[in-house]
């Protein structure tokens, strides 16, 4: 792949150097364009040695190669790396007065920007409103770490680290399976997903569990952040290895029912996300009491001990009511969707079980696989149903076959087009 890998004028250019040698060691042409700022950071030996490319930073240096177009036509992907307040800014407005800001204005390949900054110039609302403008024309704008800047004082504005940009900017390329247009409306929101498995402990060894993989919300969640969503994934147990934090993607571990339920009753009130994913295969049953020494074997009887089981919350359902009570006019609260996993039977096929639990569960979105010995579990080839309720009151049935990763790209457009009909609606009933 080519990527035009511009370089702003702050001190975290020197970061950008490293980013270049592992997108180089990656296997990928990188051309370096930094501004004249940034070359007062970082010189054009470095630029040049670690790409193999000349050095240009105005539209005037080699003008019958007509470079500023010819670099975006080549490219498969302009990343700019670190982005500045004044370079967002010189874009978002349009800019085209050096070769860097030209090239952006002639791409039509995806741009990602990673901006670095003090905090106050990250959160000033000129910076805010430059990145949500650049956001919805459907420039990738990943958010920047939080951490030590460039004096004695710390907050978000800091670079990411190289490697973590450029997971983040070659995930852009690929989006995931969604259209450009689609992860563009998909990186304006903020989704929280559940994945894995709970595990309901019954003395310091031994617990139930389930035979969840993970890997179905793992994607679900990896397909939202490669879109330029902020995600958070809420992670039980998993087959999988968990995904690495981004600056997209941030993780957070849970065990049983108990904390599943109560990390994502935080993130809701902390994080408002405007969607809720619960792909987490969650115990419906918990021991009724923890053993805090292993359970031992009684030598003098052949007799097991019985488990007493009591109910786990069913913590979809709360978060249906929890929306339904505390929804406003402004506030809808979130978009929430259901897993469920069926068998069907004479009585009732795998379809009437989605619809039934959708009704019963309350969610918006229900995917519904069937499972069996050899369906689903921890395979990476799917199929299910993608049960939406309309704001009509209608329910849509969409079967998919394919990879988990083709599943969650449907979920998010399915998730889209939903939110699509609702603000319709709201629009309409507004004007009546
Ligand atoms: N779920 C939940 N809390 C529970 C159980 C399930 O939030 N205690 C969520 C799962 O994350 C999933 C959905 O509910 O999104 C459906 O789970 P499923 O196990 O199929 O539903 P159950 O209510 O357990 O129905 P059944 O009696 O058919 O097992």
């Amino acid at each position: 792949m080519r990527i035009v890998l511009g370089i702003g004028g702050g001190i975290a250019a020197y970061k950008a150097a490293i980013l270049l040698r592992l997108l180089k060691e990656s296997g990928h042409d990188v051309v370096p364009l930094p501004t004249d700022t940034a070359l007062r950071f970082v010189g054009a030996p470095t630029w040049e040695a670690l790409s193999g490319h000349p050095v240009n930073t105005s539209v005037f240096d080699e003008v019958q190669a007509v470079n500023h177009v010819r670099q975006a036509e080549d490219a498969d992907l302009v990343l700019i790396a670190p982005a500045t307040a004044d370079l967002l800014a010189r874009i978002a407005a349009g800019r085209a007065d050096d070769l860097l800001s030209a090239t952006v204005l002639t791409a039509t390949c995806p741009v990602v920007l990673a901006p670095a900054m003090h905090t106050q110039m990250w959160t000033n609302p000129a910076t805010r409103d430059n990145v949500a403008l650049l956001r919805s024309r459907g420039l990738r704008v990943i958010e920047p770490a939080v951490g030590r800047l460039t004096g004695a004082d710390s907050g978000p504005g800091r670079l990411p680290e190289p490697a973590d940009i450029a997971r983040q900017a070659l995930a852009a390329v690929s989006a995931a399976g969604l259209t450009p247009k689609e992860a563009t409306r998909l990186a304006r929101l903020r989704v929280l997903v559940t994945a894995g498995g709970t595990r309901e402990a019954l003395d310091p060894v031994r617990y139930l569990g389930n035979r969840s993989s993970g890997k179905q919300g793992i994607a679900v969640a990896r397909a939202a952040a490669d879109a330029g969503a902020v995600a958070h994934l809420v992670l039980a147990h998993a087959e999988v290895p968990a995904p690495q934090p981004t600056t997209m993607l941030s993780l957070s571990r849970v065990s049983s029912a108990l904390q599943l339920r109560e990390r994502v009753g935080e993130l809701i009130r902390q994080e408002a996300p405007d969607v809720v994913v619960m792909a987490a295969a969650v115990a419906d049953f918990r021991p009724a009491a923890y053993a805090e020494t292993k359970i031992k074997k009684d030598p003098g009887t052949q007799d097991a001990p019985g488990i007493e089981l009591v109910r786990n919350p069913d913590i979809l359902r709360g978060i249906v009511t929890d929306r339904e009570s505390d929804r406003t006019p402004e506030q809808p609260g979130p978009v929430i969707v259901g897993f469920a996993a069926e068998t069907g039977s004479a009585q009732a096929s795998v379809a009437e079980l989605g619809r039934a639990k959708l009704e019963s569960k309350g969610c918006d979105v229900l995917v519904v696989n069937e499972v069996g010995a050899q369906k689903v579990f921890g395979r990476d080839e799917t199929a299910a149903t993608i049960l939406t309720r309309r704001p009509d009151g209608e329910v849509e049935e969409q079967e998919v076959a394919g990879t988990k990763d083709e599943l969650a790209a449907a979920l998010w457009r399915a998730v889209l087009r939903l939110i699509d009909d609702q603000s319709r609606r709201t629009a309409s009933s507004a004007s009546a």
